[in-house]
């Protein structure tokens, strides 16, 4: 009933009276009062005037369910990883395509074992799929994601941003956002992956090496941006991005994956457990492979998962 409330106010930007609220729901105006209480509490500034009723001044950039405004979405305001709450509600059950995000995290995990810092300023969101393909294809969705994200947050606020093979987001050549895949499978079938982005929002301040190396949104643009609109897109252009892998295949992003991509035509290394191997990158196949010719014109593929890969002669990308 409050977001309804809540709905109403916003939509009109005036005075509203609690007698119009209560006949609009068929509800009492103690009713209404106690329901905007609820919503001042949970932060929106909405100004109580007598004989006047209620105005929606704003919402202080709440997140919130309601605010992200995504119909399969699990919101929690603290939680240790979503990437863990997402396994945890898969292993329980859920359907194919469900968001799961929080106001702030507590314990974000990054690739290779390393944390992934929030102090509540930044978008981590945690995506449930189950798709119908061969576990190891699961990579795969993985570059989709970085796709969808980028073309997400391109659309939200213009910038130009690339993709470091397989899925970091960087702008100006800084890592914006991060991607963490986790999957739970058996030999020859998925049970469910979990896409795990940490998209710096709105934080301005990096710790250590991490200054050089990552930007955010707010750097970039010059001003915070509500962590509401930006979860919201990214999930639609995931869900989008995700139906059309499944009914086409990677194929169906390769060009526009490698327009994206930072490493194509650059040198890299690919770190091996047991070895390195550099070369100049040529681009992505139709598998997502990466294509690196060595200095004897020799061509060969590397997998992500398999590597992990450095752009040579260049700090980060
Ligand atoms: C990386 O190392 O670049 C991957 C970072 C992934 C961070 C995100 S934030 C949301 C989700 N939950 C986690 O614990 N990690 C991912």
């Amino acid at each position: 009933m409050r977001y309804k409330i809540l709905e109403l106010l916003k939509s009109t930007h005036d005075f509203v009276s609690g007698e119009d609220i209560g006949e609009r729901f068929n509800v009492s105006r103690a009713a209404v009062w106690k329901n905007i209480a609820r919503l001042k509490e949970e932060g929106y500034n909405i100004e109580s005037v007598s004989n006047r009723g209620y105005r929606f001044l704003n919402d202080n950039d709440i997140l919130n369910k309601f605010e992200i405004g995504i119909e399969n979405c699990v919101y929690f305001d603290e939680t240790d990883s979503t990437n863990d709450q997402a396994k945890r509600i898969a292993a329980e059950g859920c359907d194919d395509k469900l968001l799961v995000t929080c106001g702030k995290q507590l314990h974000g995990k990054g690739r290779l074992g390393r944390t992934w810092y929030d102090k509540g300023e930044n978008a981590c969101m945690s995506f449930v799929f189950k798709p119908d393909i061969p576990p190891f294809e699961a990579p795969k969705l993985t570059l989709v994601a970085g796709l969808a994200i980028a073309d997400a947050l391109h659309s939200y606020t213009g910038l130009k941003l690339g993709i470091k093979w397989p899925n970091d987001i960087t702008a100006g050549g800084k890592k914006i956002c991060g991607i963490l895949t986790e999957m739970s499978a058996e030999i020859d079938k998925i049970n469910y992956v979990v896409v795990g982005i940490g998209v710096n929002v709105n934080c301005t301040d990096f710790d250590g090496e991490l200054k050089e190396k990552a930007t955010s949104l707010a750097l970039c643009l010059g001003h915070k941006s509500k962590r509401s609109e930006v979860i919201r897109i990214c999930a639609d252009y995931m869900f989008k991005y995700y139906d059309k892998f499944c009914k086409y295949g990677f194929a169906a992003f390769t060009e526009e994956y490698n327009r994206k991509c930072i490493n194509v035509g650059k040198a890299v290394k690919a770190i091996y457990k047991s070895c390195d191997r550099t070369g100049i990158a040529k681009g992505v196949n139709d598998d997502g492979a990466l294509i690196i010719q060595d200095g004897d014109g020799k061509l060969f593929k590397v997998t992500s998962g398999e590597v992990s890969l450095r752009l040579e002669n260049n700090n980060y990308a």
